[in-house]
């Protein structure tokens, strides 16, 4: 069983928000000046274990830990594990705790970097479980507005896409909320919905206004934050009900053209086909640099777990 005091990432309910900001404040500190970081884990090793689809995610906890000179090494194709050979989490993490220092895990199940935690004996990173959560993206996205929005407080936040499967949405809506924002404003398809679970929770903890729309047009002057999301084709029960909603939303100029000038518009990528390419003239578009945001938001995470600054 894990030891008592590790400290992983699973959700950021563990977390207080002075040691979310604390992340968000070294994230910057390292983003201006990243060389003075380049040693900080020499002869450490990172696994990455991905048993779902991942870019960014594997490719900037990769690039982090590089960059701060440890070691990585891992699969992102979980059938060249043994764990198509039918062993569990808890197994390959008791032995993987062995190999490495700190491990990242996405799995498409709900809880299973979780179960991981518990028969760990190294830092666990969960970089999304499912539809459930997605911590740090979500801190990726926490820099990202506190970089361009001067604070975390005091926005009107738009989502947009799939509330409803999309895990970024439900980890960031519940961070934000921690965070004094003024006004969340839920555009999606009725189909496609915030859980009414999640709901209700912001709605019992949170005296937070929520606004549900269908279309961005009707909202967009309002928002300070427009965070666009893909329809999440791989969580649906049919294809048929994917093809129907797949095109919900194509954000183009003319559909900004009424916003804010100091509105940022996000997307925690990849992208299908809800942002047009023209979008990303638009000074307001900050998906790329956000995506880069996410590599020094977990380096600072790596340097926190591991103790090593
Ligand atoms: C997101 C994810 O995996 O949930 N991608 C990411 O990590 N940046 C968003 C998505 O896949 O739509």
């Amino acid at each position: 069983m894990s030891k008592e005091n590790i400290k992983h990432l699973i959700s950021l309910a563990d977390y207080s928000n002075e040691e979310i900001l604390e992340l968000i404040e070294l994230g910057e500190k390292i983003c201006n000046s990243p060389k003075d970081y380049a040693e900080v884990c020499k002869g450490n090793v990172m696994a990455t274990l991905f048993f779902e689809p991942s870019t960014r995610t594997k490719f900037s906890f990769e690039s982090a830990m590089l960059r701060l000179g440890g070691n990585i090494l891992g699969f992102s194709d979980a059938n060249t594990s043994s764990v198509k050979k039918g062993e569990s989490v808890a197994d390959t993490i008791r032995c993987i705790s062995y190999y490495a220092d700190i491990a990242v895990m996405r799995h498409p199940k709900e809880g299973t970097p979780k179960l991981a935690s518990i028969y760990s004996q190294i830092p666990i990173i969960n970089a999304g479980d499912g539809g459930h959560l997605h911590p740090t993206q979500t801190l990726t996205d926490l820099l990202t507005i506190h970089n361009y929005k001067g604070g975390l407080e005091n926005h009107v936040v738009g989502l947009c896409g799939d509330l409803k499967y999309g895990r970024t949405v439900h980890s960031l809506i519940k961070t934000m909320a921690r965070f004094n924002t003024k006004k969340f404003v839920l555009i999606s398809p009725e189909e496609l919905t915030l859980p009414d679970s999640l709901k209700r929770y912001l709605n019992d903890t949170y005296d937070i206004e929520i606004k549900e729309v269908r279309y961005i047009e009707d909202v967009i002057e309002e928002l300070d934050i427009l965070y666009m999301t893909r329809i999440q084709k791989e969580r649906f029960f049919n294809e048929e009900d994917y093809l129907k909603l797949k095109n919900s939303y194509i954000l183009n100029e003319e559909k900004i053209k009424n916003g804010r000038k100091d509105m940022i518009i996000m997307h925690p990528l990849p992208r299908v086909n809800e942002i047009s390419y023209e979008v990303d003239d638009d000074k307001r578009a900050v998906y790329f640099e956000q995506a880069k945001m996410g590599l020094y938001v977990r380096m600072a995470l790596i340097i926190k777990l591991l103790e090593v600054e």
